[in-house]
């Protein structure tokens, strides 16, 4: 009897494994997904640019070169580091041309390589005179205090309390033909109304009605474009997941291009906001992003990261009045989020990924969901409060319109968006100037 009872406990135990292992192993697969359509073939360009360099002798690159005030003054690299090529490094750092010093580097890779040979790293130089040095190089070589080229400038040397930017937008990368101008004109004239000063984006590649909406915007003084031809070094994967896409590197390198990001607007902006090309992170109870900070910050003091809610709204579902099927944007490639307001509902035992609105002061590494390492903790933002406009793909695509909800927040800006999206797209030259 005893023995029997052990036997069919043993059995459920069993099976209910199984079926967790199964469950989890879909649940993986789901959480993570696209966020950038797939890129078409590699396009090279003959340019040659100096965000990515190689180390000479070695798999590895580097990419940017900062004092770090927060850890003794060390200065950091960022680079791109072959987990598979390992072999002892070396900082040539220099106070003028003539005056340069060798160290041995210290290689902290970041955790999140996710299976690919390439991560992004920090090559960490630690010396007691550093405080002057204006350009370092990585070198493989103890002795290469000589060599004249391939040294990268040294940046955020001098701590500032002011700001040139309160809110910074790092898009992390761009690549392949991505051509939806639509959306990116709608988010970027959204984020201007919510009190955004900058966006940064990295360009890998794009669209060409794109390519005129970013030359805009860089007249107009709003946008960054940083090259980022990491397809010139590496055969970049255009997915996260080792395993199903195979490649070089995680995704475009966007991890390497978020924690450049975050440095590079160390002491330019008072918050940097971590998100994709087709995301929007909207407060819904404030007016804005100052306000909506505001009261964040005095809340929580400490805190320097603060998590977003991610949510879908389907590309596939349309708003029923067509209110906002303008004639106007019907030659203008991409999508219309003001048309697409039915949000996915929670999921059962899924997790809502994050995005970030950080203190980049208090953020030393980044993943691209949550911080690696950071100084005072995370706060994750409620739903109600806060969270990410998504409009792409449906993740749950079997769900009816009566089975999402109706979240209409783009509409509360609606005459603004609209007028401001025309004046872009008509100084851009993407809008027919028709009736
Ligand atoms: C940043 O915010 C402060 C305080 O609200 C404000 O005085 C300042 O003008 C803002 N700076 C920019 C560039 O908008
Ligand atoms: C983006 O990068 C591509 C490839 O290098 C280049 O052709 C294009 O002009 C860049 N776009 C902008 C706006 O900088």
């Amino acid at each position: 009897m005893e023995k029997d009872r052990l036997k069919t406990f043993v059995t459920i135990l069993f099976v209910v494994t199984i079926i967790s292992m199964l469950i989890l192993a879909y649940i993986d697969n789901q959480t993570y997904y696209m966020r950038f359509p797939q890129p078409s073939d590699k396009q090279k360009s003959t340019e040659t640019l100096n965000s990515i360099t190689a180390i000479k002798n070695s798999k590895h690159y580097m990419v940017s070169a900062f004092i770090d005030h927060r850890v003794g003054g060390i200065i950091r690299v960022i680079s791109i580091i072959n987990r598979n090529s390992l072999q002892p490094l070396y900082c040539v750092y220099c106070n003028t041309e003539q005056d340069c010093k060798t160290v041995k580097a210290n290689v902290q890779i970041h955790r999140d390589h996710f299976g690919f040979p390439f991560a992004a790293s920090d090559v960490i130089c630690e010396d007691k005179h550093l405080q002057n040095a204006k350009h370092v190089l990585i070198s493989t070589d103890k002795d290469s205090a000589n060599l004249k080229k391939d040294y990268l400038p040294i940046k955020n040397r001098v701590i500032s309390e002011t700001f040139k930017f309160n809110f910074t937008v790092c898009i992390s990368n761009l690549f392949g033909d991505y051509n939806n101008v639509l959306q990116f004109a709608q988010t970027i004239e959204m984020y201007k109304l919510l009190g955004i000063q900058r966006v940064v984006i990295y360009n890998t590649s794009c669209g060409p009605d794109l390519e005129k909406l970013l030359q805009h915007y860089e007249r107009e003084g709003i946008l960054e474009i940083v090259s980022w031809p990491i397809d010139q070094f590496l055969n970049p994967s255009s997915g996260w997941n080792f395993r199903k896409n195979s490649g070089d590197l995680h995704y475009y390198g966007q991890l390497i291009t978020l924690n450049e990001c975050i440095y590079r607007h160390m002491y330019q902006s008072k918050y940097v906001l971590l998100n994709d090309i087709d995301e929007i992170i909207m407060p819904y109870k404030h007016a804005d992003l100052p306000s909506l900070m505001e009261d964040l910050q005095s809340a929580h003091p400490n805190v320097g990261v603060f998590l977003i809610e991610n949510h879908i709204f389907p590309k596939t579902q349309f708003e029923d009045s067509g209110k906002y099927k303008r004639p106007e944007w019907n030659d203008v490639p991409g999508i219309n989020i003001m048309e697409h307001i039915y949000r996915e509902p929670d999921r059962k035992n899924v997790y809502n990924p994050t995005k970030m609105i950080v203190d980049p002061r208090k953020v030393e590494q980044t993943s691209v969901h949550v911080p690696l390492k950071s100084i005072g903790g995370n706060y994750r933002v409620p739903f109600h409060v806060c969270r990410i406009v998504h409009v792409r793909t449906p993740l749950q695509g079997r769900l009816t319109k009566e089975e999402l909800a109706v979240d209409k927040r783009v509409w509360d800006f609606e005459q603004k968006l609209i007028q401001n999206v025309d004046q872009t797209l008509k100084h851009s030259g993407l809008l027919r100037l028709s009736s």
